[in-house]
């Protein structure tokens, strides 16, 4: 794979698609990588399929294609999860690995959590009662041209737009933002967490630096609301483990070790949701 940092900065939604096909070789790859992805951070068990839209039973794949804002794409990764505690997270983090590699082979993708018939999907994937699918993602070469749809989305999204270093992160507590000069190598890790993709590129993401230690304490701003609006897929929980993927492969990348352990530190975080920390 290239290198993470830069895959993080070159990867943005793609919601129109070429007809240029896609490689077998590529799917294949691809395939192969996913078949090894089965576990995330907090053990919960996934499974990646690569689906063409003429497989689905009921053609949902295909109307996923036509809807809305989404052109001309005809094969997809869909996953599933078991549900349980942190599932979310573990399929967030699982899931952007694939988009990852896919970008690495010049394919785009964009997450899709919003407008899909799930059960039609889960025909598909032959899930069973206790898993659930909590997003899909088209893969395929991005068109040269963008359709209006897909311009409109990106603007009312505003995928374009991230939140200042200093609204995301902070040093012990809330009241102070971090400065980029007391996390030294942590600030690329961290920058990589910045340009993550989220639901609504709402970037509920926020981490407190210990004072001293390489410890970050991850936590979650919540819209209540919008985080529950599909019953068990919680789309924020999903972005969390969007986030603690781009943490965890910058950190590598960069000789940074360190492990995941959910603890809560109980700091003074407000309103935010504890997640997960790493301990550098
Ligand atoms: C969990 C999740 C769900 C998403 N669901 C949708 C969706 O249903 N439809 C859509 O067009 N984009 C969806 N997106 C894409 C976001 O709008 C996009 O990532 C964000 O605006 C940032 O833009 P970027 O990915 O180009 O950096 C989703 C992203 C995430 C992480």
């Amino acid at each position: 794979m290239d290198k993470v940092l830069d895959l993080i900065k070159t990867r943005r939604s793609v919601r129109t698609y070429d007809a240029k096909k896609v490689e077998s070789s590529k799917l294949k790859a691809l395939s192969d990588i996913m078949e090894e992805n089965t576990k995330g951070p907090f053990g919960s068990a996934i499974r990646f399929k690569i689906i063409h839209a003429s497989e689905s039973t009921e053609n949902e794949l295909k109307k996923v294609v036509s809807y809305g804002n989404i052109k001309g794409a005809a094969i997809f990764i869909a996953g599933t999860v078991k549900t349980g505690e942190k599932s979310m997270e573990d399929f967030g983090y699982s899931m952007e690995k694939n988009v990852l590699m896919a970008t690495s082979m010049g394919l785009g993708t964009v997450w899709l959590a919003g407008s899909l018939n799930r059960s039609n999907i889960a025909l598909g994937m032959n899930a069973s009662k206790d898993e659930v699918i909590p997003a899909i993602s088209p893969l395929g070469y991005a068109a040269d041209k963008r359709s209006i749809m897909d311009k409109v989305v990106r603007k009312v999204s505003g995928g374009d737009n991230r939140k200042e270093f200093g609204k995301l992160f902070y040093l012990s507590n809330l009241s102070a933002p971090l400065d980029k000069s007391v996390c030294s190598n942590y600030y690329e890790v961290l920058e990589a967490v910045r340009l993550a993709p989220s639901a609504s590129n709402k970037q509920p993401w926020r981490i407190i630096k210990d004072s001293d230690k390489n410890v970050y304490h991850f936590y979650m701003d919540e819209n209540k609301a919008y985080n529950n609006v599909f019953k068990d897929i919680k789309i924020q929980n999903i972005d969390m483990g969007i986030a603690m993927c781009h943490f965890e492969l910058a950190a590598r990348e960069l000789g940074l070790e360190g492990s995941w352990l959910a603890e809560n530190p109980n700091l003074e975080a407000g309103e935010l949701v504890y997640i997960v920390s790493w301990k550098g």
